[in-house]
């Protein structure tokens, strides 16, 4: 995206600047996952990083109390007044995470002001790359720091989000994407203990490999999903192992006590995945910090196979892309990434390689589902920020 292009479509929205009026303009990436999944809200280790895909902010005060939003992704313009009280309409559609993260500041004690605000993105939404934690991280971000706030706590501004599409989005989301969106560091990937927040940087180096995102172009909804299924499964083992011992989170768990304590074999396999897909991050990125991209792959691929049989959130969209990923010359590992159900999948796929990977993959893809997948070649960004425009 051409910042000075987007600027100048800011003008065309809302018109030229006639009050001296400055444009503020700011980026936030999605995020990609990987390895870790459906692990964040069972308190274990994820492993994602902030993608060059996003979403571009701009906004300009103006001298009322009304905040209206645009979107060059969606024709739908919402204003709301802020004297008002901001409450969740479904016919708001995708502005209604901009008036989440405009509701819970207000009700934080933040005096906002009016405001013109437009956002452009390059992240496919309902795709897995958390379009809806980059633009609830975007706008909060954006409102804060044009107000003049410049030290931002990245930490408390990811579980304020978190909170918003929680109780505002009623998404019952972890922490993982809004922690990307918001601490996300050029060149290295995250590990977070999503149980105490602590994390750590590791480069996210691959040499010879290139991280290909791969979508499905399966829309999915994560409110509609059976993700809050999942949850309900995890808490279900949660609650018959704490017949026998006292734990707050899956992730204390040992697989012998699901074999020991698990009797119905849903809860066992969910639980399987937990446990298992922990055990593997950290595993993996130990093994990419050797250098050992080919075991870091392997494990990919483990943890693919492990959401696919035991926690069965992939589907025929993301097996059929992992699947052929697999069998393509130069592609050394593969998985799901975010939610699942559709999405996108990821893959390591020798540099040299890519071109040919692309249209193998595609052409067998469409073979079986008729859908026509995307491939986006990621490079990992820093988080959340105010740029020059
Ligand atoms: C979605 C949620 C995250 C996480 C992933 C699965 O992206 O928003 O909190 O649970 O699914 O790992």
């Amino acid at each position: 995206m051409d910042v000075l292009r987007f600027k100048d479509r800011f003008y065309e929205e809302y018109g030229e600047d006639d009050s001296n009026q400055t444009v503020h303009c700011f980026f936030a990436p999605g995020r990609v996952n990987l390895i870790g999944e459906h692990i964040d809200y069972n308190g274990g280790y994820v492993f994602p990083a902030a993608l060059s895909l996003g979403i571009y902010g701009a906004m300009r005060f103006r001298s009322d109390n009304v905040i209206q939003l645009k979107s060059t992704n969606a024709s739908l313009a919402v204003t709301i007044d802020l004297k008002q009280p901001i409450i969740f309409k479904t016919e708001d559609g995708w502005a209604n995470y901009p008036k989440g993260a405009i509701k819970h500041l207000l009700d934080d004690g933040y005096s906002l002001k009016g405001c013109e605000i437009l956002f452009s993105g390059n992240l496919p939404d309902g795709a897995g790359l958390s379009s809806s934690a980059a633009l609830l991280v975007l706008v909060t971000f954006m409102l804060r720091y044009a107000g003049g706030e410049r030290n931002i706590d990245r930490v408390e501004l990811a579980k304020f989000c978190q909170k918003i599409e929680n109780q505002f989005m009623r998404v019952n989301c972890g922490i993982m994407d809004q922690f990307s969106v918001a601490m996300g560091k050029q060149d290295y990937a995250i590990l977070l203990d999503c149980d105490t927040l602590q994390y750590k940087y590791t480069p996210f180096a691959l040499g010879e490999y290139s991280l290909v995102i791969m979508n499905t172009n399966k829309k999915r909804e994560l409110a509609e999903s059976k993700y809050n299924q999942r949850r309900g499964e995890c808490e279900a083992v949660l609650d018959i192992i704490n017949q026998h011992r006292q734990v707050t989170n899956l992730c204390q768990v040992s697989l012998l006590e699901i074999d020991t304590y698990v009797k119905d074999d849903v809860l066992q396999r969910r639980a399987r995945h937990v446990i298992s897909e922990n055990n593997r991050v950290l595993l993996a990125v130990s093994l990419l910090e050797q250098g050992d991209i080919g075991g870091f792959a392997d494990l990919m691929t483990q943890s693919h196979i492990s959401l696919k049989d035991d926690y069965e959130v992939t589907g025929l969209e993301l097996d059929s892309l992992v699947e052929n990923a697999l069998k393509t010359r130069g592609c050394i590992g593969a998985r799901m990434t975010g939610a699942g159900f559709g999405g996108c999948a990821i893959a390591l796929v020798a540099t040299d390689q890519i071109d040919a990977f692309k249209v193998a993959v595609a052409q067998r893809y469409e073979e079986v589902t008729n859908l026509r997948p995307e491939f986006y070649v990621a490079s990992i960004v820093d988080g959340v920020k105010a740029i020059d425009c």
